[in-house]
């Protein structure tokens, strides 16, 4: 009888990609789906992007590079960086990495281990949670409340460290919530931080570029005196419509670092290269592929919103950042995993139940609008009917 290690009994998913593995076999069975339930943007990675990538593999980058990554591509993030945020960091404490996911696994890794607490977003990213369960830390829920705009509230926060806070997780603009925290919370979060200067912060920046109405998004890089116990996390996934790609990068303390680097040997060795390659073309390259993007999902954003709010039993308020609409479907009588469910199998149409997302997640299902007006409209009529016939089962 084989017998893995029973951290593997706490190890979580992401109910996503099992929405998207449903939703792919009603199609195969004829069902016409249509899918708000997975989290990437539905238009192609830019051709320049493509074709540096293509030229990688036909120039011979074919082989191993760097388990940091290779330095042009180091180099551009910091550039990106000072671009975006005004920052200078040294391109040394880069670490490039398969996909934004695996800058949250390693630092999961380094701070959780039993005793220890970890403070992360709830409703958030699923893999936070199950991350610190795997190591046998505690996790701590952070409430992200819809009173507060889906905002981290820095006193409630703050409130939640104690001395067996080893980490805590930020996440702005916030998957699944479309939540932006504004600066001045994040500026008292911080000064609340200097009473605790053995709690590191991995502040997960991947939609950093996904903000509407002028909403600025505040990097945690931006503020010096937590430098020395920041990890900041970002990628390609999102930005630059490369899920598939598989790249991230992240920048992460002196003293960390090197653990990092081993964690990358150690696991997956490095990026592949034709993969780099193209992210340099991404963070070097004319940005206005993603103002473009930016521009179609604001559209599709107005539509959802309002289409949301005529539904009977259904609020939406406007996400201010990424690309999720949150609605709040108490009113409706519906649990929100059974309404998400019965709305795929009987409606067509693939959302996520907020309890995905964790505890605070009941009472909302989260649609991602990275899809066509068409579907949008599609999608929004089904529910439409269904919530005026069918009664909460
Ligand atoms: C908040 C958040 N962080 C990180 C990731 C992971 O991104 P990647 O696909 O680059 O691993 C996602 C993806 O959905 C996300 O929503």
């Amino acid at each position: 009888m084989l017998q893995i290690v029973p951290a593997f009994g706490r190890i979580g998913e992401e109910n996503a990609f099992s929405v998207l593995a449903r939703a792919g076999a009603l199609a195969a069975q004829g069902r016409d789906i249509v899918n708000l339930g997975i989290g990437q943007p539905d238009m192609p990675t830019p051709p320049h992007i493509v074709e540096a990538g293509i030229r990688a593999l036909r120039d011979g980058h074919h082989g191993y590079t760097p388990a940091v990554g290779i330095p042009g591509l180091r180099e551009a993030v910091a550039r990106d960086i000072l671009r975006r945020h005004r920052v200078e960091v040294s391109p040394d404490s880069v670490l490039v990495v398969p996909g934004g996911k695996v800058t949250m696994f390693m630092a999961i890794l380094m701070f959780g281990e039993p005793g220890a607490e970890i403070l992360y977003p709830d409703p958030g990213f699923p893999i936070y949670r199950s991350m610190i369960e795997f190591t046998g830390a505690t996790p701590v829920p952070v409430p992200i409340r819809e009173g507060n705009g889906f905002a981290f509230s820095a006193a409630e926060t703050l409130a939640l460290i104690t001395p067996r806070t080893r980490l805590l997780i930020l996440n702005s603009p916030a998957n699944p919530t479309g939540g932006v925290t504004p600066k001045a919370e994040i500026d008292a979060l911080v000064a609340g931080l200097a009473a605790h200067p053995d709690v590191a912060v991995l502040s997960d920046e991947i939609y950093g570029t996904m903000t509407y109405d002028g909403e600025a998004h505040t990097s945690l890089l931006a503020y010096p005196e937590i430098r020395d116990r920041l990890i900041y996390l970002d990628g390609a996934s999102k930005t630059y419509a490369m899920t598939g790609w598989r790249l991230g990068w992240s920048v992460w303390p002196q003293p960390l670092y090197d653990a990092a680097r081993k964690l990358a040997v150690n696991s997956h060795s490095c990026v592949n290269a034709a993969t780099q390659y193209a992210g340099i073309a991404a963070l070097d390259g004319p940005q206005d592929c993603v103002a473009e993007m930016m521009a179609a999902f604001d559209r599709r954003r107005a539509i959802v919103v309002s289409g949301l709010n005529a539904l009977p039993g259904v609020s939406c308020r406007t996400p201010k950042g990424a690309f999720y609409a949150f609605p709040n479907v108490s009113g409706t009588g519906w649990r929100a995993k059974a309404l998400a469910s019965a709305l795929l199998e009987e409606a067509g149409v693939a959302t996520i139940g907020g309890p995905d997302f964790g505890v605070h997640g009941e009472g909302y299902i989260r649609l991602s609008y990275a899809n066509s007006m068409d579907n949008i409209r599609r999608a929004l009529a089904r529910m439409r009917g269904f919530l005026e016939e069918r009664k909460p089962g």
